[in-house]
């Protein structure tokens, strides 16, 4: 029992807060996921690469742990991308301005895992580049949902990189699942997802995506264990649709000319 419970522990300690991979996924249709971002957090001697997702022409949605770095990081998106390593004419690279991590949030319990991104221009919305809509407040997505997960993280264990978007359809699954797994999850902020045969998972480099169920983005691809693919935790959005749309209104007030900054 104790030593279960140290392993328990040592699960904790071990996920790949980073990046994700999609495993055992496909290549995604060009177009097909036209919110999702590309996201590079850089300081003088770290590069994080993250995916994220636009969700106003000015806001894009990631995850807190894909920013929280040590000497001043600079965070660009990159919209409209399928291979990100072409300089494909679709895509926009905008700098992020400023980002707003959730206050609550927690680097060492990943907990309230979620930051919003203001870019410095707004994104210009076209056949490549549109946003996604989030659920309200406490709509949960129902277990055994089938949803979607598009990103550019790893695609094995291996380190095998991917430059094309690829997705991989997971399962909402039981909140006891993730709570016999993870000391520190929580239902009411936390989703529980995968795929019981542990042959699909999102992995390192995937962190910050969208778990897009019912065409809306219903989670934030938040952490897992290296030792298992099965189960993977995702930030809950629609427990956070009131922060959001707070920080959104934010955003506008700072927009209109003339009025007074907050800070
Ligand atoms: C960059 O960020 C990483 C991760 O937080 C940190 O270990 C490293 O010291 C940082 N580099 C500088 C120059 O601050
Ligand atoms: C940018 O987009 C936001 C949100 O849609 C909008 O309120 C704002 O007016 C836009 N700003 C410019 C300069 O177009």
């Amino acid at each position: 029992m104790l030593l279960l419970l140290l392993l328990t522990n040592a699960f904790v300690l071990l996920p790949w807060a980073g990046a994700g991979r999609i495993i055992g996924g496909m290549v995604s249709k060009v177009r097909s996921r036209p919110y999702m971002a590309f996201l590079e957090s850089k300081n003088a001697t770290n590069i994080r690469n993250c995916g994220g997702f636009l969700i106003r022409p000015d806001a894009v949605l990631s995850a807190a742990h894909c920013v929280d770095m040590q000497g001043r990081p600079r965070v660009t998106v990159i919209l409209g991308a399928h291979n990100i390593s072409d300089e494909e004419c679709s895509q926009q690279k905008i700098s992020v301005a400023r980002w707003f991590i959730h206050p609550q949030y927690s680097r060492e319990r990943f907990k309230n895992d979620i930051v919003l991104l203001k870019l410095e221009q707004n994104a210009t919305i076209n056949e490549y580049v549109k946003c996604i809509s989030i659920p309200k407040k406490n709509k949960h997505v129902r277990v055994g949902t089938k949803c979607n997960v598009p990103g550019w993280g790893w695609t094995s264990k291996e380190e095998d990189r991917t430059d094309v978007l690829r997705e991989v359809e997971l399962k909402v699954q039981k909140e006891k699942i993730c709570q016999r797994t993870f000391s520190d999850y929580e239902p009411q902020s936390m989703i529980c997802v995968g795929d019981e045969k542990r042959k699909k998972a999102v992995y390192k480099g995937d962190s910050g995506g969208p778990l897009v169920c019912n065409k809306k983005a219903h989670g934030i691809v938040s952490y897992g264990c290296d030792c298992n693919l099965f189960p993977e935790a995702f930030t809950r959005i629609s427990h956070f649709a009131p922060w959001i749309h707070q920080q959104l209104k934010m955003f506008s007030l700072q927009d209109t000319p003339g009025s007074p900054s907050s800070d």
